[in-house]
Order: C-alpha cells, then sequence, then structure tokens
C-alpha cells in the first residue's frame, strides 16, 4: 500500500505523514515513512541550491532523486508488504514545476512511467495566505514560497486530484486535521478490506 501526502508548503505535510505512520503503526502495519526530494545527491543539490535553478534543471533533479527513490527505498519496501507513506511525491513535481510553465500532463506521464501510483493521496488544501503567514512565523521564506507562484502550484494539485485523492482542509488547527486524516484512514482500510 503506498500513500502519498500532498499539498503547497506549509500545509503540515511532514507533521501529518508521521502522524499516519504511527497510526498505521499502532494498528500493526509495517510502515516505511519517505520524503521527497530525497537524501540521494539529487536531492541534496535541490536543497542546498539557494535561488532557483531553471524549471528544466529543476525537473530533472526531481526526476533524478525519484528515479532512486523507487529504486532503493520503495519498491523494495513494497515488496516486502510494507506500507510506503511519501512525504511528497509525484504529484508535487507535477505541481511545482507545471506552475513553471512546464507541461504539467507530461509530467504526470514520465512519472507513472517511473513510479508506482499511490493508492490514496491526501492532499492538504490551504489558501497561500494562510500557510505563507504560518511559514513566515517560523522563520525565512525559501524560494519555493512566494504567493502567486504557491496560487499556481494549488491549482494544479486541485486539478489532477483524482478517485485516489482525498482534499483535506488544511487551514484547520492541527487536532482537527488529524481527525480528519484519522477518518480517511479507517474509511480506507475498510474499503481495502472488503476489495480484498
Ligand atoms: P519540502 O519543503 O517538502 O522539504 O520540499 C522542498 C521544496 O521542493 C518544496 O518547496 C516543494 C519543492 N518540490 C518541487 O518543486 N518538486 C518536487 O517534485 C518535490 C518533491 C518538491
Amino acid at each position: 500500500m503506498l500513500i502519498a501526502v500532498e499539498g503547497i508548503d506549509g500545509t503540515g505535510k511532514t507533521t501529518i505523514s508521521k502522524y499516519i505512520a504511527e497510526f498505521l503503526g499502532k494498528k500493526g502495519f509495517d510502515c516505511v515513512l519517505l520524503r521527497e526530494p530525497g537524501d540521494s545527491v539529487y536531492g541534496n543539490r535541490i536543497r542546498n541550491t539557494k535561488q532557483r535553478l531553471k524549471p528544466e534543471e529543476e525537473l530533472e533533479l526531481f526526476m533524478l532523486d525519484r528515479v532512486e527513490d523507487v529504486k532503493k527505498n520503495i519498491l523494495p519496501a513494497l515488496k516486502e508488504g510494507k506500507v510506503v507513506v511519501m512525504d511528497r511525491y509525484y504529484y508535487s513535481t507535477i505541481a511545482y514545476q507545471g506552475a513553471r510553465g512546464l507541461d504539467a500532463e507530461k509530467i504526470r506521464r514520465l512519472n507513472e512511467e517511473i513510479a508506482p501510483k499511490p493508492d490514496l493521496i491526501i492532499l492538504l488544501d490551504a489558501d497561500p495566505e494562510v500557510v505563507l503567514k504560518r511559514i513566515k512565523s517560523r522563520g525565512n521564506l525559501t524560494p519555493f514560497e512566494d504567493f502567486e507562484y504557491l496560487k499556481k502550484v494549488r491549482k494544479i494539485f486541485l486539478d489532477y486530484a483524482d478517485d485516489r485523492t482525498v482534499i483535506i482542509d488544511a487551514s484547520k488547527p492541527l487536532d482537527e486535521v488529524k481527525e480528519d486524516v484519522k477518518k480517511i484512514l479507517c474509511k480506507f482500510l475498510n474499503f481495502k478490506k472488503d476489495s480484498d
């Protein structure tokens, strides 16, 4: 089972991904929590670059990082029957690099050729105005955290929501978001049990 947590910056993805892994762990599932960009040389290059790269260069690095993550971490864990929880996955590439003017549909196709499709996508959705206030109160903004840019990113995330996506209002207090996530997981696990 592969679960992806997606959304614009500042929506609480990391906290919620950890919460999901803990919750499923308590239910007896063997869980692996991964984040993208990952710890590959490409992922580190992305994180350590102070100003933004050209969109094509950025896309290439995110793709190389993902190819490695799929091969080294995601597929082996799935093969061992583990639940993989992703703190960002390829919908982030569709949305973030798509918002820089690259062809979002092409990015989706490229990714679905190299990466397994998630069974469940939890899209933490919030207005960029709300998240930017949150991020500013925590410290400095990164080059990705720009209002007009995040508005475009959010729109693409919402445009790409499909029958595997559950959209959650992440502007609510964290405890309420966790409650919503818990309900979704319980519903999803029951659904899986019935369909197995
Ligand atoms: P993080 O804030 O989740 O650590 O991710 C760092 C930034 O990388 C974040 O602003 C979103 C961006 N990003 C992309 O632009 N494309 C991608 O494919 C991924 C995974 C992240």
